[in-house]
């Protein structure tokens, strides 16, 4: 059974500017809890808290109230750092070092030295895909590189639970892919990720489960599969003849949008009301090339979302 590796209750971030007149409430009793084993993906737009909650959880800063547990630890507490990795936003290394020295100075930081040290290296650096990278300069590594880079560095102390922080972000989707499937390679081997993003096409492909989080405000919270389920919506592709100039009382019924040249979107009811318009189109000579089901896309349940919460507020 899977244990919990987050935990929060009630947890409030107000950060102070330095005047102390200006107060920002960064995060809002937060309750969340992350099983063991999983990715989840906390996403957010720009400022809605997500770093925060990252940095409130690695004892980074501190909070306003409440409290959290990371891997049945309170946060105030320094053993659980052991089995943590973290890769930060926008990290940065010294320009001057090769990949293989970013690695040594970290691995030290950890604890490792010598053989050790120079194996688990070359064992994290190949599967980042950096091995022949090692003894390159960062200042001369792709935005890609350095993000892998950085993942490999945040997997030096053999992490149970790792922390990352917008990890595909300026990435191209070769190189997005490349993070995906070495996440998805690490929860197979029985790792936590708890991952910030707000590239939610992509999130949606790797995640469990997901929170979105809107100025603060932990707006939903749930499972990937059960938030993006089917709908009744069918996208309809069909060959040449336009069904425009189609008029009958299912058509009409049918809510039904041209995508392209010659792609309908259709919105129906039910599977019957779906099979007398198939059945209309064919019997009209129409051909069709493909049907396909739609879904609700985390985009959409994010995007609502957002406004809905923006909207209440602005009441
Ligand atoms: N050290 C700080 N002092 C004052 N305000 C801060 C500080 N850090 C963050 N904030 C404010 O707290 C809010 C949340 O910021 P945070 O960086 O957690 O957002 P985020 O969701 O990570 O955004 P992004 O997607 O841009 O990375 C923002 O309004 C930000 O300006
Ligand atoms: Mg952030």
């Amino acid at each position: 059974m899977n244990s919990i590796a987050i935990e929060t209750s009630g947890l409030t971030k107000v950060y102070s500017s330095s005047f102390g007149k200006r107060k920002v409430e960064a995060l809002t009793s937060l309750s969340l809890n992350v099983s063991t084993g999983m990715i989840f993906g906390l996403l957010g737009p720009n400022g809605a808290g997500k770093t925060t909650l990252i940095k409130l959880l690695l004892g980074i800063t501190f909070p306003t109230s409440g409290r959290a547990n990371i891997l049945g630890e309170d946060i105030t507490g320094y053993k659980m750092k052991y089995k943590i990795g973290y890769l930060p936003e926008n990290h940065k290394y010294p320009s001057y070092l090769s990949g293989g020295e970013v690695m040594q100075f970290f691995g030290k930081l950890s604890g490792m030295d010598g053989t050790e040290l120079n194996k688990k290296i070359d064992e994290l650096l190949e599967l980042v895909q950096l091995a022949k990278w090692k003894k390159t300069k960062v200042k001369n590594y792709s935005k890609g590189m350095m993000q892998r880079l950085g993942l490999a560095q945040a997997l030096l102390n053999n992490p149970e639970l790792i922390f990352l922080d917008e990890p595909t972000d300026g990435v191209d989707p070769i190189g997005r892919k490349e993070i995906r499937d070495i996440l998805v390679e690490l929860k197979n081997n029985g790792k936590t990720i708890f991952l910030n993003s707000h590239l939610l096409s992509e999130v949606e492909l790797i995640t469990d489960r997901v929170g979105i989080l809107n100025k603060g405000i932990l707006l939903r919270e749930g499972d990937v599969k059960e938030m993006t389920q089917n709908k009744e919506e069918y996208k309809i592709s069909i060959e040449g003849n336009s069904i425009d100039k189609l008029d009958d009382e299912i058509l009409r019924k049918a809510s039904f949008a041209k995508m392209n040249q010659d792609y309908y979107s259709f919105k129906v009811e039910n599977t019957q009301e779906l099979n007398k318009i198939l059945d209309l189109l064919r019997t009209n000579g129409i051909v069709i090339k493909e049907m396909l089901q739609q879904k609700n896309s985390l985009e959409e349940i994010f995007i609502s979302l957002i406004k809905e919460a923006d909207k209440e507020k602005a009441q």
